[in-house]
């Protein structure tokens, strides 16, 4: 190991790192996921990317009851969230940090905040439930589009989250992410080309983490 520059050797980092992507529906979260991923590992830095909700038990039961309007209460949304976030943290995120991988998550508990919080969840309900139990991301990326922009670029994708793409709830939804004040969260506007958001990521992460250039 090189305690210098905190570098293991095969691209691994002492102590891992956490980022995360936020946003309404197409603000271009899977977009930026894809283009840091690349990029760090290009660099030979070992990197895992991760989605919520996941592919486990629960993420699918979120999908399966999202699809029909009403057929699940916001209580009940949240309680199958934080399920499927322990789980991912238990199986997936910690073990990778541990052995000092890049983690890129797209949407974490802000997501829960934003879209739970404009089903009429109080933030700090919210809040306290995740606070046992939720790891902090070393950074969070909050792409910032109007909501009819991201719906007019997933206009075209399968509707399997009905519920979660009507544009006046979405307009709740970004408000809560505007007003967000974690000292992790860095709001990019999302508008434009997907390279440039990317470049502006690349030179924030760099700033905040020297290690990175070092790879
Ligand atoms: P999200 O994961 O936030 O829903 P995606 O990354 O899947 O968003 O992007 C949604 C759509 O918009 C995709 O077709 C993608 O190619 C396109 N897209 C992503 N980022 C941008 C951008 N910055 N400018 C224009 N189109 C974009
Ligand atoms: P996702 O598959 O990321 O949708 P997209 O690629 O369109 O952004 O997320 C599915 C939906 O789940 C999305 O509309 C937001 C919603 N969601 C919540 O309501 N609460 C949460 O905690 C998370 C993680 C997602």
């Amino acid at each position: 190991m090189d305690k210098e520059n905190g570098l293991m050797k095969k691209g691994r980092l002492k102590k891992g790192l956490f980022i995360v992507f936020e946003g309404v529906d197409g603000s271009g979260k899977s977009t930026q996921v894809e283009l840091l991923a690349k990029k760090l590992s290009r660099k030979g830095l070992d990197v895992l990317t991760l989605r919520e909700p996941t592919q486990g038990k629960w993420g699918e039961k979120i999908r399966e009851l999202s699809k029909c309007k009403d057929s699940i209460t916001p209580e009940k949304e949240l309680e199958l969230f934080i399920k499927d976030r322990k789980e991912n943290l238990r199986l997936n995120i910690k073990p990778a940090l541990g052995s000092g991988k890049i983690v890129i998550l797209d949407r974490y508990f802000y997501s829960t905040l934003a879209y739970q919080g404009a089903r009429g969840i109080p933030l700090e309900k919210i809040r306290r439930l995740h606070q046992r139990f939720a790891l902090r991301p070393d950074i969070v990326f909050i792409l910032d589009v109007p909501v009819s922009l991201g719906l007019r670029r997933i206009k075209d994708r399968p509707v399997i989250y009905r519920l979660f793409e009507d544009r006046e709830y979405l307009k709740k939804v970004r408000e809560i992410f505007l007003q967000l004040d974690d000292p992790e969260c860095v709001v990019l506007d999302g508008r434009r080309p997907a390279r440039e958001i990317s470049q502006e990521v690349w030179s924030i992460l760099k700033k905040r983490f020297p290690v990175l250039s070092q790879a």
